[in-house]
């Protein structure tokens, strides 16, 4: 029996071994995995793609568009309300003052949200990045929505630091911080200021503390290292309201690869990038992110506070409190969602940067269970650069849609980037997401 485990442990050490060669082979930040992907036209897809680039959503010129959908329909205000709740993917998102919807690299989830008194009702929640800022010194910004098509801006949630001096002077950190000391405001400042990055941020309402909890990508250079991702950790903030404003907790490496495991990066464990959360229906949350310099994805499980992991990452047991997916295989963008099925789903994007390429799905009947490669979800034309997109959160509707949300990052203009949602359904257990130019919500 010992011979048969040790026998295991080495065709397995083999294996990671050949996918960490494999991923550690980089052509222009791809791994072996994704040189397919490279040639097969990364980035831009064909033209239908890109049908609402000039379109604005929810607008005269939305309606217009989408008026057509429907040509028995005369009567003028009939055609209106219809017009108005076609979701036109790519177009100009704005909320419900005019102003574009700054909210990229997200998350829509149903949560309770309480009003002025404090008397909470369900509403959707959109949290991102505002990128009004351009790449570095994102601040945290949250949309609230009762219909999906309409949203209304709640402020920027979680504002990153201007200058050190700011935490001293302005009000608005002076109530957040005033019981900290000079040398903690000097690590809030070093964390969050305007020149590091803050990017992916998720929230999670905390049903046994009654608040909410936000997680995002906090990074930054290092004095070993001028790219501006070699900090790689995870930063965690809360508020009693996804309106903010949310305190700065700290920013921590996450779980690590166990010894008996090939270490894809063993030169920096802990890493944690691109991530995202999932609550499951027992209340229990995790963390998913890609860690090993970008080759291997991780899930690990959070404390019941949301604030942190349940285990600190030393004494953590893998398949307990933390698992590895499919090491080596350079995934990120990683989104973790449970279907009606019951089964558990990831989906991430090769990694690119800002360029899209082809998604790929994993899933399992448990967490930390046995992940199977689903392969692409995407099908037909531009399938294999995710319509141009890469993925950031899969949600459902009040009326049981599922819907995919990613991003079309604008390089040259990361502020107008734009949001892609489509319609995700389930064949057998397979996700399937086909491109639409515009559709209504069931
Ligand atoms: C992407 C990542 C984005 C951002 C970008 C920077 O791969 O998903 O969140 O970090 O790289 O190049």
């Amino acid at each position: 029996m010992k011979h048969c485990n040790k026998k295991g442990k080495r065709k397995a050490k083999l294996i990671g071994l050949a996918a960490c060669v494999a991923a550690t082979v980089t052509l222009s930040g791809c791994s072996l995995y994704d040189i397919a992907d490279l040639f097969s036209g990364l980035g831009k897809g064909s033209e239908a793609l890109y049908a609402n680039e000039n379109q604005q959503m929810p607008t005269e010129v939305a309606e217009a568009q989408t008026g057509s959908m429907d040509n028995n329909i005369t009567d003028e205000a009939e055609q209106k309300e219809i017009t108005e709740i076609a979701i036109l993917p790519g177009a100009s998102w704005l909320d419900t003052d005019g102003n574009v919807i700054q909210a990229h690299g997200g998350q829509i989830q149903l949560m309770p949200v309480p009003d002025e008194n404090g008397v909470k009702t369900e509403k959707y929640v959109w949290v991102g990045e505002d990128k009004s800022s351009g790449h570095l010194g994102n601040d945290v910004a949250v949309y609230t929505s009762d219909d999906l098509y309409h949203w209304e801006f709640q402020g920027d949630v979680f504002r990153a630091v201007e200058s050190r001096e700011q935490l001293d002077e302005d009000s608005y950190f002076q109530e957040l911080y005033q019981d900290h000391t000079s040398d903690e405001l000097d690590e809030i400042y070093n964390c969050i200021n305007k020149n590091t990055v803050i990017e992916r941020p998720k929230l999670l309402y905390n049903h046994k503390n009654d608040n909410y909890v936000l997680w995002f990508h906090s990074d930054d250079s290092t004095e070993k290292n001028t790219y501006k991702y070699d900090v790689g950790m995870a930063g965690v903030a809360v508020s009693d309201s996804p309106a903010g404003p949310f305190k700065f907790l700290g920013r921590y490496r996450l779980s690590q690869c166990p010894d008996e495991q090939i270490d894809c990066f063993p030169s920096s464990k802990g890493e944690a990038r691109d991530m995202n959360l999932f609550q499951d229906e027992d209340g229990t949350a995790y963390v998913t992110y890609t860690s090993e310099n970008n080759k291997t994805l991780y899930i690990s499980k959070l404390n019941e506070d949301y604030t942190y992991l349940s285990t600190d990452p030393e004494k953590a047991v893998y398949k307990e409190d933390f698992i590895r997916i499919f090491p080596g295989a350079m995934r990120e963008a990683p989104v973790l969602f449970k279907g009606d099925n019951g089964r558990y789903y990831l989906m991430s994007s090769s990694t690119t940067g800002w360029m899209s390429n082809q998604a790929r799905v994993w899933s399992a009947d448990e967490i930390f269970g046995d992940w199977q490669n689903d392969g692409n979800p995407c099908v037909g034309t531009d399938a294999d650069i995710t319509f141009d997109t890469q993925s950031t959160c899969v949600f459902q509707t009040k009326e049981g849609q599922w819907i995919y949300y990613g991003d079309r990052w604008n390089s040259t203009d990361l502020a107008d980037s734009r949001y892609i949602w489509l319609p995700l359904n389930f064949d057998g257990n397979r996700v399937v997401i086909k491109w639409e130019s515009d559709f209504v919500l069931k």
